[in-house]
């Protein structure tokens, strides 16, 4: 990084593409699966076009009704969801969602989960011979299923999964990733040995609320998942340690809603960042930030997104 400033006209046109292993996005800022639908609510606040990507919300082989309600709860500078992964089904999706958004100038990046091992390469089958699609997001961390946090809780059990959708598909393979473990590392570690192209860290943290004068929880699942500027310090920290640890691409997820947050993810080692709960109060947020990012990356001297990544001292200086 030098210590220069660039010209007005020459900062708007930053490239601010990055790559991460085969998959490669025209800016960093993506929207995060399960906060954007399947973009068409979105459409009258979001220039889809000048989005990194899009990832829509976690489908299944077969529809499911998701969790009995209240489902989401607002916390303390968060919000809590027990979804259950509501949607309609694989099928559904690729005939009636997908075409559409694949028509949207954007990266799609199509997110899954399976109830069993085999579920997972015999959608990313299907999705393989699909073309215009960038990516696939395996969600093997829902908070809110029984069996879908197991596979990403087990370093062997989540390996096991990258490296049979690797086995059965050509497209990047991005296995998103749980932190309600001891450590992430380990299971980041054997996603990336398995052939995962990119980590998303982190989806949410587990937790509760409780009506005290009740006596009972609030959500109807009683656990949900937390997200929101309250997990921001904590996903910093994992996105942090798993580079620190492993030699794979990140993709930072956890309570975003400024520039500075972006930054922060990206010199903490993530290559790109996810914008979640923000979406449902401010659906223009990721537009804006792609607009904002050029001139924060010239103020650290550096001339485009690849240049800040992981860029942390960590050194202290001693009195
Ligand atoms: C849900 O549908 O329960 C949320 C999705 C997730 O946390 O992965």
């Amino acid at each position: 990084m030098k210590d220069r400033f660039l010209p007005a006209e020459v900062l708007k046109n930053m490239d601010l593409s990055v790559r991460l292993n085969r998959l490669q996005l025209k800016n960093p800022i993506l929207v995060a699966s399960g906060t954007f639908g399947y973009a068409r609510e979105m459409s009258a606040f979001v220039e889809f076009e000048k989005l990194g990507g899009i990832i829509p919300k976690t489908v299944t082989p077969a529809p499911r009704p998701g969790n009995p309600p209240p489902r989401t709860v607002e916390t303390a500078s968060g919000m809590l969801n027990s979804i259950g992964l509501d949607n309609d089904g694989f099928d559904q999706f690729v005939a009636e969602k997908l075409p559409w958004l694949l028509t949207l100038g954007t990266s799609i990046i199509v997110n899954i989960a399976g109830k069993c091992m085999d579920d997972f390469p015999r959608m990313a089958e299907v999705l393989d011979g699909i073309p215009g699609i960038a990516a696939i997001e395996l969600n093997i961390s829902c908070p809110n299923v029984s069996g879908g946090v197991d596979f990403g809780t087990d370093p062997a059990l989540a390996g096991q999964v990258v490296k049979s959708v690797c086995q059965s598909c050509r497209l990047p393979v991005i296995a998103k990733l749980t932190p309600n473990v001891t450590s992430v590392v380990p299971i980041a570690q054997a996603v990336a040995e398995a052939g995962a192209d990119a980590v998303s860290l982190v989806n949410t943290f587990q937790g509760m609320a409780i009506d005290w004068r009740r006596r009972r929880p609030v959500l109807g699942n009683i656990l949900g998942g937390l997200s929101g500027p309250a997990i921001k310090p904590l996903a910093l920290r994992i996105v942090w340690q798993v580079r620190r640890a492993v030699q794979v691409p990140i993709i930072g997820i956890g309570g975003i809603q400024s520039l500075d947050d972006v930054m922060e993810f990206l010199v903490a080692g993530a290559t790109a960042v996810q914008i979640g709960t923000a979406n449902f109060y401010n659906p223009g947020l990721a537009n804006q930030l792609i607009t904002e990012l050029p001139e924060a990356i010239q103020s650290l001297g550096a001339t485009g997104p690849g240049e800040i990544i992981g860029c942390l001292h960590t050194q202290t200086t001693s009195k």
